[in-house]
């Protein structure tokens, strides 16, 4: 069986998106990890919960990105992780990282990339004045948001929305299209 690890670094309801449809047999893994650098981010409690070890590796606790990014590659090595998920991880990745797990990590972002990259994407959205807006699962390269597409789906954008509003319902989408996606990706290795 192949072995996930997720990063994240706040809520983590990607993350529970993960675990519910391992433990539902939507996803054939195991989550062998869950990563935070935030010390006290409510998604670790959801790992706890599912019997899942955790780690914080806190960024402030390294010189440079790059050391940080280091460290992060050796605790998912020593995992024995197969794919690595960012879930709500909210920093950037360095080339150190992504070399280290070439094609072998997926990201969820709250937009149809490749609009809307970066921070707020949902607000971006608003303020555009886009009438559709979506969620989107990619394969992470070396650059911000960006990557070969895995999975899309729209989400229309409603007279009267706010960032709340919009969010939740684009929320529901990242929850679907991101365990599938992973799913696509473990059966095609
Ligand atoms: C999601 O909107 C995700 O697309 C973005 O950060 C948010 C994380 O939410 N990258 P959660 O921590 O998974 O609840």
């Amino acid at each position: 069986m192949r072995t996930l690890g997720v990063l994240i670094s706040g809520r983590g309801s990607n993350l529970q998106s993960i675990l519910d449809a391992i433990r539902d047999g939507r996803l054939d893994a195991r989550v062998g990890v869950v990563l935070s650098n935030v010390a006290g981010a409510p998604g670790l409690e959801r790992a706890r919960a599912a019997g899942v070890p955790t780690e914080v590796l806190a960024h402030e606790d390294y010189p440079s990105r790059e050391r940080y990014d280091e460290a992060l590659v050796d605790r998912l090595r020593a995992r024995e992780v197969d794919l690595v998920c960012l879930a709500g991880f909210m920093r950037l990745l360095s080339p150190v990282f992504v070399r280290a797990f070439p094609g072998r990590i997926l990201n969820v972002h709250p937009s149809l990339l490749p609009a809307f990259p970066g921070l707020h994407a949902q607000r971006q959205a608003l303020e555009h004045g886009v009438k559709v807006t979506g969620a989107t699962v990619h394969i992470v390269d070396e650059e911000l948001d960006h990557g070969p597409i895995l999975l899309q789906r729209a989400v229309p954008v409603l007279e009267g929305d706010d960032e709340e509003a919009l969010s939740a319902r684009i929320l529901e989408q990242e929850h679907q299209i991101y365990p599938e996606a992973i799913a696509l990706v473990l059966d095609r290795k």
